[in-house]
């Protein structure tokens, strides 16, 4: 596929449901007994991974125009999968899922494809063990992950990563352990777990960095809706703000401050941008964004990235990568390391691809260097397999002098199926 630059970004789009909330609501609801309705569920195949995994453990899950309805009998009424469990690209429901695993009374297997496979368990298998759960980790840390659950307890537990996929499996395993689990969290990540729990009827309690959750729980089903997915839109936003002329609308979009960075910094950078019709459901905010370029917001935004705005805005660091190109300073991006851990090295998928793109860039082993005054030049770029790293170098296509490139342009669908789609509509040559 070719990507064209384009003269400016104009329109209005619906982005897809919250990937990282579709997956806890899917398993929330599917731990409650009884009837869970989801509205807006993510079409992503990430979310797709997790129904699929949820049904061979004997969850009904029935899809309707307007989402998903789950039916179940709790998680104490889970069965055995006839198969191997497949996460596929989706370390989300690897990690989430493995909590429910480790708790129900059967032995089981989950694995994911080539780039799950190759990603580091041990930072849930360890604490899970600490709760009494037995698990086997290929090497010792990678899927698949074969797991013989029993009675977990709670434990005291300081995360040693900043990750919101550990945090959220621990706080599902501590719903099924005896007991209190208390996780100390001191650096903030995505928070949608906890704010779903006490919609769940889940005993949870939150005092600053210390999050509490008592078990053995009996959840309750109940309705929800999902916003539309910030770092879908994150892609979009950027694409504004750098093409002269642009304006465009992003109608619901989920704006937890836990996952927004990104527009706080747009918008302390003097950005245009406007936040309409502000909501809130099931504790979580959105609204509807008007994104219109800017170069002045080009010339103030900040050019170090670095220390805790890092895990707040992890998903977007590729897309930041190419905001970056227009930025008056350049962009230095520091304290990343986890970002070599994610569906691809995106580190190293960054710096190959702007250096495929005649673009200068220096790699440190937690970042890159970009330096300022960079123009692209068009060619060919791998995505990796992975699906950021190819709807942020397709908005670099929208700005380069002559096309880009992409390799595999169906990676995009593990987050953002319509994406191309969208990028058409809203893209005036
Ligand atoms: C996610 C957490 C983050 C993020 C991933 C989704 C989640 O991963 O990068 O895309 O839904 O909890 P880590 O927990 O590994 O940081």
């Amino acid at each position: 596929m070719h990507i064209r630059p384009v003269s400016n970004f104009r329109g209005e789009i619906k982005l897809p449901g919250d990937k990282s909330i579709s997956h806890r609501y899917a398993i929330l609801g599917s731990m409650a007994n009884g009837i869970t309705r989801i509205k807006n569920f993510s079409d992503s195949h990430d979310c797709h991974s997790t129904l699929n995994c949820l049904k061979k453990i004997g969850v009904r899950i029935l899809r309707n125009k307007e989402g998903i309805e789950i039916i179940s009998r709790g998680w104490e009424n889970f069965s055995q999968p006839c198969e191997t469990l497949n996460a596929e690209n989706s370390g989300t429901t690897l990690r989430l899922l493995s909590a429910l695993l480790a708790s129900s009374p059967f032995t089981s297997k989950i694995r994911g494809d080539s780039s799950l496979n190759r990603r580091p368990m041990n930072r849930i298998v360890a604490p899970l063990r600490k709760m009494g759960a037995r698990i086997q980790a290929h090497k010792g840390t990678c899927p698949p992950l074969l797991i013989t659950g029993s009675q977990l307890r709670g434990i005291n537990y300081r995360m040693p990563v900043a990750s919101a996929q550990v945090k959220s499996c621990l706080l599902l395993a501590g719903l099924m352990a005896k007991g209190q689990t208390v996780i100390k969290e001191e650096t903030p990540t995505r928070d949608h777990t906890e704010k779903a729990l006490s919609f769940f009827g889940a005993d949870f309690q939150q005092a600053t960095s210390l999050l509490t959750v008592s078990g053995p729980a009996s959840l309750k089903p109940t309705n929800m809706i999902i916003p539309g997915d910030f770092s879908s839109a994150a892609f979009f936003i950027t694409a504004a703000l750098l093409i002269p002329n642009s304006r465009l609308r992003l109608q619901k979009v989920g704006v937890n401050s836990t996952r927004s960075t990104l527009l706080d910094l747009i918008e302390q950078s003097g950005g245009r941008v406007k936040r309409t019709k502000l909501k809130t459901f099931n504790a979580e905010p959105y609204c509807d964004l008007t994104v219109s370029f800017s170069p002045e917001t080009l010339r103030r935004f900040p050019h170090q990235i670095k220390g805790d705005l890092i895990p707040k805005l992890i998903d977007e660091i590729p897309i930041l990568a190419i905001l970056g190109l227009g930025l008056s300073k350049g962009l230095t991006v520091r304290d990343a390391k986890e970002l070599r851990k994610k569906e691809s090295d995106r580190i190293h998928s960054i710096v190959v691809n702007f250096r495929q793109l005649g673009v200068k860039i220096e790699e440190y082993p937690d970042g890159f260097h970009l330096p300022p005054g960079q123009k692209i030049r068009g060619g060919k770029i791998q995505t990796f397999g992975d699906h950021r790293v190819a709807m942020a170098f397709a908005i670099a296509g929208t700005i380069s002098k002559t096309p880009v490139e992409i390799d595999d342009p169906s990676s995009v669908s593990i987050s953002f199926p319509n994406f191309f789609k969208a990028l058409q509509s809203l893209s005036l040559g």
